[in-house]
């Protein structure tokens, strides 16, 4: 299957990773994402978040997880600036656009096409591990929680972000729950003596213009280190 809408280039998904051969996850939560992304030629803004610009400007370039890196982004903005990047995404159709781009920019990126609890990824491996407004699904195992800790190597730092007050809201009648989903407090609560929370804090968004999430003005940033 191809999308020519990702730019120049033509990309099929045979140059994504996934752990089975192909989709590795649930198909309900890819065929969600997938018809939310088809509904636009582009989704999001193209540019990179601005919390990840910020809280990733002191830190020297390492291995990089982007988890639910949608239209690539963060990921292309990532590998420019040195950083060896992982990429995971459930959308094929947000996937092949990402790589579209990075194929268009000349520029390496692992992509992997699973949902984040299993996606099978190296443990402890990476020295950022970036979730930026990543839209996962809450367990009663905590399970997406811990695979974003479980992937941080040692000395390195979990940054979450997500737009802030959205788990206080009431369901809405499009079905959104807030219930649903991981939220950054949810987290910090699994934190133990291994980490320290380097940031914690709501504040006004940077946010890059255009896009679906442009009316959202404030951040949930939660950065965490991994000591040991
Ligand atoms: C709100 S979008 C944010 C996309 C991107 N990080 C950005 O800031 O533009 C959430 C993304 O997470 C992806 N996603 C949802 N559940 C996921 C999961 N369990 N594992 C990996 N990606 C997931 C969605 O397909 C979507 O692309």
């Amino acid at each position: 299957m191809t999308d020519n809408t990702a730019g120049g280039a033509s990309v099929s998904e045979s140059e994504f990773r996934s752990p089975g051969g192909g989709y590795t996850g649930d198909p309900a939560v890819r065929a969600e994402w997938d018809s939310r992304y088809a509904e636009r030629q582009q989704l999001w803004s193209g540019r990179p978040n601005g919390a990840l610009v910020a809280e990733t400007a002191s830190l020297t370039p390492g291995r990089v997880l982007d988890v639910g890196c949608g239209e690539g982004a963060d990921a292309l903005w990532l590998a420019r600036r040195g950083w060896d990047v992982t990429a995971l995404e459930v959308s094929g159709v947000a996937l092949r656009r990402a790589a579209g781009h990075a194929r268009d920019a000349g520029l390496t990126v692992n992509w992997v096409h699973a949902e984040l609890t299993r996606a099978a990824l190296p443990s402890a491996s990476f020295d950022l591990v970036s979730a930026q407004y990543p839209a996962l699904l809450r367990t009663p195992d905590a399970a997406a929680e811990q695979a974003l800790l479980a992937a941080v190597a040692p000395g390195g730092v979990l940054l979450l972000v997500h737009h802030a007050g959205m788990q206080t809201q009431q369901t809405h009648e499009s079905g959104f729950d807030p219930a649903d989903y991981v939220w950054p407090s949810m987290v910090t609560e699994l934190l133990d003596d291994d980490w320290v929370v380097e940031v914690d804090e709501q504040r006004p968004r940077l946010a890059p213009d255009g896009g679906a999430g442009a009316h959202h003005t404030d951040d949930l940033v939660l950065r965490v280190r991994r000591l040991r």
